[in-house]
């Protein structure tokens, strides 16, 4: 495990824009795990002003999304696929027919997953996943369980997540807010050759030490990437805290 902790959410934003520019650089036709909400929008603005500058190419990239949430289309403004385009993929020179998120308007859960799945299986392992992690521990929308969840599922949203969201997206209106979701399973998540697990902000501060200084358990979903061999978790200072840097290796 690699603990890149940086003074501010800028530069943590733009270290994690350097690790995936790096892959892209490295591999043009890599294929990247990407993630929605707050934490990840200043990075996709760092890659996008990389793409202006002429230092990165997209065109031969391949991604796949965490999730989606069940019921909204991608040209709902709250959908992940249209914060996708709006945030990073409208503003690239990616190949949108190369670009996969579970499809929300699928009412059929299990067929859902299951196309989903098969997308996942056809592209193989993902060279990065980007991650945020939920108040609550989640990754992807896979929340506290039993078990942890292998396959792509659909996923009864947990009442901090649904508020957390509500408080960010929806316009606070927490009656709007979706109360399934698609997700990507852990399994494939734990395929990926690298993890990168991007925090910001003190209110991940307590879950980030919980997710990798406690325990591995599915009540923290994120305590599973403790045992991913190639995990890579960017910060501020706010939401790192030294017992996290101490677990470096
Ligand atoms: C989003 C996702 C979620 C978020 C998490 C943190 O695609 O998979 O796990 O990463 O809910 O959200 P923010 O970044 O808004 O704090």
């Amino acid at each position: 495990m690699r603990v890149i902790r940086k003074s501010n959410y800028e530069e943590a934003s733009m270290a994690c824009a350097e690790l995936i520019a790096s892959q892209i650089r490295l591999k043009p036709d890599c294929k990247i795990g990407l993630a929605t909400g707050s934490t990840p929008i200043g990075t996709y603005k760092d890659l996008v002003d990389m793409y202006k500058a002429g230092s990165l190419d997209f065109s031969k990239v391949t991604s796949a999304n965490l999730d989606e949430y069940r019921g909204l289309g991608g040209d709902h403004d709250q959908s992940y696929r249209y914060f996708m385009n709006t945030n990073l993929f409208d503003h690239v020179n990616i190949d949108k027919s190369k670009t996969f998120v579970p499809d929300g308007l699928e009412a059929d859960a299990v067929k859902a997953c299951t196309d989903y799945d098969a997308i996942l299986e056809s592209l193989g392992h993902l060279d990065i996943q980007l991650l945020g992690i939920g108040g609550d521990g989640h990754i992807g929308f896979n929340e506290p369980a039993d078990d942890f969840c292998v396959n792509t599922q659909c996923i009864d949203l947990e009442e901090q997540t649904i508020q957390d969201n509500a408080r960010l997206f929806f316009g606070g209106d927490l009656a709007a807010v979706p109360t399934q979701a698609y997700t990507m399973g852990i399994g494939y998540i734990m395929k990926s050759e690298t993890v990168i697990l991007m925090a910001t902000g003190a209110g991940k501060k307590g879950i980030v030490e919980k997710a990798f200084c406690g325990p591995v358990t599915p009540r923290v979903p994120a305590s599973i990437l403790q045992l991913h061999p190639n995990v890579v978790v960017i910060g501020d200072e706010a939401a790192i805290s030294d017992a996290v840097v101490a677990k470096a290796k």
